[in-house]
């Protein structure tokens, strides 16, 4: 934790336009200053930075925040890494034990370093000379090893472990790291012996794991062991290979993704530079984000064995629902990416341009599992739909429904009500269902988020008159409550005070965009924009109580009936 005065103290010094424009070119625009935003790609200019609020907003991607959020978002940083850079470029120091902290992450990135040197030294020496030939026979040059800096670790119980001892490494810096395990008898040994190993780096290069490959296919072994959990190292964190082939992914704008160590390293060798590797776990949102950063488009490349094919659909909605583009490149049977490039790069490279796109992909998949019974048609339409709903699209949606349609022979319209159920069941809430009807407009809610954070001093008033209120914009409602908090906590309200709070993205880009144009308050406005809210409110409860009697009707239960009564005529006198 870091404390609250130096982390205002940060946000007070730093001025968001300065620090913005050393990353971006900021423009005037009367008050503000404008930009193409970093973090979506756009022609014209709909990011903008408030100096007077000190705050960025881009009314095209939505995102927003303060200097800290900036940082967050710009350098994908978390929070405190966000105010230890800030802090850092004001020349102010954090406190003591934060320093030793980011001092011993420092010290552990340097700890790994000598390891992968270590074990990269023992590949070119006579006791690595196995595992150097294997390397080879599987077709890697010198210049590739190097590069990915693979090396071998030996067969000893405490080779690297002495090694790293002799160098003044702590056995609990060692531990930490994960390089070395406890035994039964208390005393520890390395993790990995008699391996091939793999350093795996983060986005910057440094090395926080390692994954280490047997030599000789050997059944009483797992195949690949890999660092466990460590301060510097989460599975499903980082991508294998991204290190060195993000410039490529940049430059191509579309990137490669592979299950395996040496199915990202093979197709590297052979010029098929933008490509990344999830490490044989299922693809995770922190991996997609990572390689959103560089680009939207992606050809997933998994084994098209069942597993292959099931964390593919997996993938696939992940990352429609990020509003990325997915292609699936299908390897013939029996292949890895590996092996086909090493094998036949020919037939890779002509799957490569022949990828199919996420739909017909996923459809070929479905018709292959069903007959084209109508049973069996409304479930493909069904799981189909599934994976439209996650595109964020319209007219994407749209054209996938026309396209839907005219693959299975059924009606459109069928498909745009199943599409429209659907999407009520995920939403799930009872007043997204009970509001179906009513056109939805925020105006009054973001009336009222607006004055309680321009003026403050409202903010008991107003969470005494709505504080029972269903919010129609589930964002809005979620700002609601979070306003209140932190009002409670400090009995007062600042923007600074809330981003210093408020951790969820989607929550400060409201903020930021609600805080960016001012706002004046007019008492009289308010009160009717509270008794508007209130009598929507008290009118969707009416209709769904209604709904409900017509149900209780239908099934002749006449207690239920009788209460339901009771909570209308409640309601009607509330009104
Ligand atoms: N994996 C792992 N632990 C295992 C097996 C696999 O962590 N016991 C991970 C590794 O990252 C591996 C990936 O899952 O690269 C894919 O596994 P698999 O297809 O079994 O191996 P390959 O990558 O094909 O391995 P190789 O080509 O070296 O035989
Ligand atoms: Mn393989």
């Amino acid at each position: 934790m870091i404390p609250e005065e130096i982390i205002d103290e940060i946000q007070t010094k730093t001025d968001i336009v300065e620090l913005i424009s050393s990353y971006i070119p900021l423009k005037r625009a009367g008050k503000n200053f404008r930009a193409l935003c970093p973090f979506h790609s756009e022609k014209t200019p709909s990011f903008f930075v408030n100096p007077q609020r000190q705050i960025f907003h881009c009314f095209g991607c939505g995102v927003g925040g303060g200097v800290i959020q900036f940082i967050m978002e710009y350098e994908k940083v978390s929070f405190p890494e966000a105010v230890e850079m800030l802090a850092k470029r004001l020349g102010i120091s954090l406190p003591q034990k934060r320093l030793r902290d980011s001092g011993n992450r420092d010290y552990l990135y340097k700890v790994n370093q000598l390891a992968a040197d270590y074990f990269f030294e023992n590949i070119f020496s006579s006791s690595g000379s196995r595992a150097l030939s294997y390397l080879r026979q599987r077709g890697m040059g010198e210049d590739i090893i190097k590069e990915f800096k693979i090396g071998y670790a030996l067969r000893d119980y405490r080779d690297l472990f002495n090694y790293l001892r002799n160098k003044g490494v702590s056995i609990s810096i060692l531990d930490k790291l994960s390089l070395v395990v406890k035994g039964k008898d208390g005393s520890y040994f390395d993790l990995f012996r008699d391996r091939i190993i793999f350093p795996i780096s983060d986005v910057r290069g440094r090395i926080i794991g390692f994954g280490g490959r047997i030599i000789t296919d050997n059944t009483s072994q797992p195949k690949y062991i890999n660092t466990p959990a460590s301060p510097l190292y989460t599975k499903g964190k980082n991508l294998f290979g991204l290190s060195l082939s993000k410039e490529y992914i940049l430059r191509e704008d579309f990137c490669l993704v592979v299950e395996g160590y040496l199915d990202m390293i093979t197709p590297f060798a052979a010029g098929i530079k933008n490509i990344v590797a999830s490490l044989g776990t299922a693809l995770t949102q922190e991996q997609i984000r990572l390689i959103k950063r560089y680009t939207k488009d992606i050809i997933l490349v998994f084994d098209s064995d069942k597993a292959g094919q099931n964390a593919s659909l997996r993938a696939i909605d992940m990352m429609l629902e990020e509003d990325m583009v997915v292609k699936v490149l299908e390897l013939p049977a029996g292949y890895d990416p590996d092996r086909l490039v090493r094998e036949k790069k020919e037939d890779f490279l002509k799957l490569l341009g022949a990828a199919k796109d996420f739909f017909v992909y996923k459809l070929d998949i479905l018709r292959k599992a069903y007959d084209g019974s109508i049973a069996a048609r409304a479930k493909i339409a069904s799981e189909m739909i599934q994976s439209i709903l996650k595109l964020q699209n319209e007219v994407q949606r749209q054209e996938y429904i026309k396209l839907l349609g005219s693959s299975l022979g059924v009606a459109e319209e069928a498909l745009r009500i199943e599409m429209r159920k659907q999407q009520k069941g995920k939403a799930g809430q009872r007043y997204v269902e009970m509001n179906l009807s009513q056109d939805k407009s925020p105006f009054e809610e973001e009336h009222i988020i607006k004055s309680m954070i321009f003026y403050p001093e409202i903010i008991p008033l107003v969470e005494d008159a709505l504080k029972d209120i269903e919010w129609e914009d589930r964002v809005l409602g979620e700002l609601f409550a979070k306003v209140i908090e932190c009002y409670h906590q400090e009995k007062k309200f600042s923007e600074q005070q809330f981003l210093e709070h408020c951790s969820a993205p989607q929550l400060v880009a409201r903020f930021s965009k609600l805080v960016f144009n001012d706002f004046k308050l007019d008492e009289k406005v308010l009160e009717e924009v509270i008794l508007k809210i209130r009598r929507r409110h008290n009118q969707r409860l009416r209709d769904y109580v209604r709904q409900n009697i017509k149900e209780a009707e239908q099934k002749g239960d006449e207690e239920r009936i009788r209460e339901l009564m009771q909570e209308y005529r409640a309601l009607l006198k509330e009104r």
